[in-house]
């Protein structure tokens, strides 16, 4: 962080810095947070459009986008006609991509405790694949599979890695709840179990190493691992999961969903991966984080004797990731985008408790203060998808913009939609 402007690299695709605001899609950010209020999420469609298609020509058809990096019916339609599979990780996340159009035959479904009922709709709507997770959940499909009710699926595997990011995201190593452990015999022993399933074709093995990875290492190690174990089993695909890294402030720099798969590729060729088998990959993040930023109010400024706390308009129930995982942003004020940042301040939220921090250390102009508009870029995933309502604090709404153009996809929530829960 420094009192250097706020840097283009970090702001989506269109994002143009003039002298007193900024337009992102051709529309201007002051003139969204007017006519939207705050906070508020707002997404570049073209930044998510092309960050979509550069995984769906990197990869293998079946690629998917991680729908729990955001989710919204609008979002997964556009990763659908950007030729993505979806992937959910829950039956909620299933319901939303059924309802938003996208069909059943691009649906990659997840989980690591299914459900009876979330696998059952699963097989009834007949997904692209379900990747199963325990032997519990084989005994469930057992009974819910028939010769007319088939199953498509891939195996989650642990291969042991592990993946240099926070532990909370951290999947690859022995000890996770997640898969099927290659080093103990589970693995195998799920291969075989699933395989002898009458109306269930196994295609193949997946792994998720975890999040926000930068080096790419603990992936080509992930391949030689999976193509060790699986390279005799006659299968069609190799999942290798999500978790491709994102910049989020001004020193960080992470590979590109094309270096990314490029160096994928090359491992593969190394370790004898057979051509005929579809190399596949889930990023969540990389597609979503940079497409996005929050903007928020300012409502009160307190110097105390250590520092000066700035406090807006909303906080930990749209963007946790600070508290959870001591993740960095930036922010700027969309004002005076183009300004040097003098001013230190920690800014904070609207939220009862003292950890509700965004940005411990955040650089401004000297001109911000109460009232300005200010906005935290890169922050398209993990903030809405784990909003909450904390403090009774209604979700902000998203708008997708572009072509000079802003549509609501998912409105602001009001207070009586919180009321409307009460029994
Ligand atoms: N595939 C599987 C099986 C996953 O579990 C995940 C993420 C992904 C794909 C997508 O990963 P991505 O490309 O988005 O890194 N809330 C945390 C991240 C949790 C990720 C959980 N699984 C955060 O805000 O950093």
């Amino acid at each position: 962080m420094s009192a250097e402007p706020i840097l283009a690299s970090l702001m989506p695709d269109t994002a143009t810095l003039h002298g007193d605001d900024v337009t992102i899609g051709g529309v201007s950010l002051r003139d969204l947070a007017a006519t939207y209020g705050t906070p508020l999420f707002v997404y570049d469609e073209s930044t998510l459009r092309s960050r979509c298609r550069e995984a769906a020509s990197a990869f293998d058809d079946g690629v998917a986008f991680a729908s729990k990096s955001f989710l919204c019916g609008a979002m997964a339609r556009l990763a659908f006609e950007e030729g993505l599979c979806i992937d959910v990780a829950t039956g909620g996340e299933l319901d939303i991509v059924l309802r938003s159009g996208v069909p059943a035959s691009r649906i990659i479904v997840h989980g690591n405790n299914k459900s009876h009922d979330e696998l059952e709709r699963a097989v009834a709507v007949g997904v692209h694949r379900l990747v199963v997770d325990s032997f519990d959940e084989i005994e469930r499909i057992r009974s819910l599979v028939t010769p007319s009710a088939t199953l498509d699926c891939l195996i989650r595997v642990t291969p042991g890695v592990e993946a240099h990011t926070h532990e909370f995201v951290r999947t690859g190593q022995e000890d996770t709840k997640f898969g099927f452990s290659v080093m103990t015999g589970d693995a195998r022993k799920a291969i075989s179990l699933v395989s002898e399933i009458p109306g269930v074709t196994l295609h193949g093995v997946h792994a998720h190493i975890g999040s926000q990875i930068f080096e790419v290492d603990g992936y080509l190690e992930t391949m030689k691992i999976l193509w060790d174990f699986t390279k005799d089993d006659g299968f069609d695909e190799l999942c290798i999961g999500g978790g491709l890294g994102v910049a989020y402030v001004a020193d960080e720099r992470a590979p590109s969903i094309s270096q990314w798969a490029a160096a994928l590729r090359r491992a593969a060729e190394e370790v004898g991966l057979d051509a005929r088998i579809r190399l596949l990959a889930e990023p969540g993040r990389a597609i979503v984080a940079q497409a996005g930023m929050t903007l928020y109010r300012v409502g009160a400024v307190k110097p105390v004797t250590q520092r000066t706390y700035m406090a807006v308009d909303g906080g930990m129930s749209d963007n946790p990731r600070p508290v959870l995982y001591g993740s960095g942003y930036e922010a700027f004020d969309v004002d005076h985008p183009l300004a040097p940042r003098p001013q230190e301040v920690r800014l904070v939220g609207k939220h009862c408790e003292s950890g509700d921090v965004l940005i411990d250390e955040a650089w401004l102009p000297s001109e911000t203060g109460v009232g300005s508009v200010i906005a935290t870029p890169v922050t398209g995933a993990y903030g809405y998808s784990m909003a909450s309502n904390y403090n009774r604090v209604p979700r902000p709404a998203v708008v997708f913009v572009g072509d000079g153009k802003a549509r609501e996809v998912l409105r602001r929530e009001t207070f009586d939609d919180l009321a409307c829960l009460e029994a």
